[in-house]
């Protein structure tokens, strides 16, 4: 793997988001304590990956006087979702931002060739205007990601950051091959990937673990 810049990766080494990704990945979680889990890490990683947005000084009157307060200027947020794993984390994310426009991209991956499938997006017409976050909890060899960041660029965007609960070096050389521009925010880097693609050790199919699939 490359090394990276923190402009390309940010290791979101918590020890909470750590214990939480230790839960996450053992095989006898049940699928309600996943979807759990998996809102949790995601807010974690959406603290990192908005900790640097611009503020304003305000005034508010506190029931005693007046104090100086901060709050949120500069761009708005977007937030799209990569289905279906990425719907996982939109709650969580969402509590957090909940004037964020949102949005969804469907892509699959083809289970033989491992490329991408683009089959649905819906995205707000103002992203142009907005810091995107992107919510995909798995980054494996980065084709759906890289193609639901290309999918948001051609809607205008600019400034993207990908939120991934846990990233494959594969993945994350493709991301900065494809999108150098775009931080990636993850709790965890693996070891790499099996033949059918994977992420080892992972936390196996995190579309099938959330909604019980399989
Ligand atoms: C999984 C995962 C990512 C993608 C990662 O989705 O949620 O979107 O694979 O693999 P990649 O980096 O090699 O592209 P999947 O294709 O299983 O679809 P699903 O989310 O609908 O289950």
């Amino acid at each position: 793997m490359a090394i990276r810049s923190s402009e390309q990766l940010v290791l979101v080494d918590h020890p909470l988001a750590q214990h939480k990704l230790a839960l996450i990945r053992d095989r006898t979680t049940t699928t309600r304590d996943f979807r759990w889990l998996m809102g949790e890490l995601a807010a974690f990683l959406c603290y990192e990956a908005t900790r640097d947005l611009e503020m304003e000084q305000i005034d508010v009157e506190t029931p005693l006087e007046t104090a100086r307060a901060a709050q949120i200027s500069g761009k708005k947020l977007g937030v799209v979702a990569v289905l279906r794993a990425g719907l996982g984390m939109l709650d969580a994310v969402l509590d957090l931002v909940p004037v964020a426009r949102v949005g969804f991209v469907g892509v699959y991956r083809d289970e033989a060739t491992l490329a991408p499938v683009e089959y649905y997006c819906k995205l707000p017409g103002d992203l142009e205007e907005r810091d995107v976050l992107v919510l995909d909890p798995m980054l494996a060899t980065g084709g759906s990601a890289s193609a639901a960041l290309r999918l948001i660029k051609e809607q205008g965007s600019r400034s993207i950051r990908l939120l991934s609960v846990v990233a494959a070096p594969a993945g994350l050389d493709r991301i900065a091959a494809d999108h150098p521009d775009v931080t990636v925010y993850t709790a965890a880097v693996d070891r790499g990937l099996n033949e059918d693609g994977f992420i080892l050790p992972g936390l196996g199919d995190a579309g099938d673990r959330l909604f019980g699939t399989r």
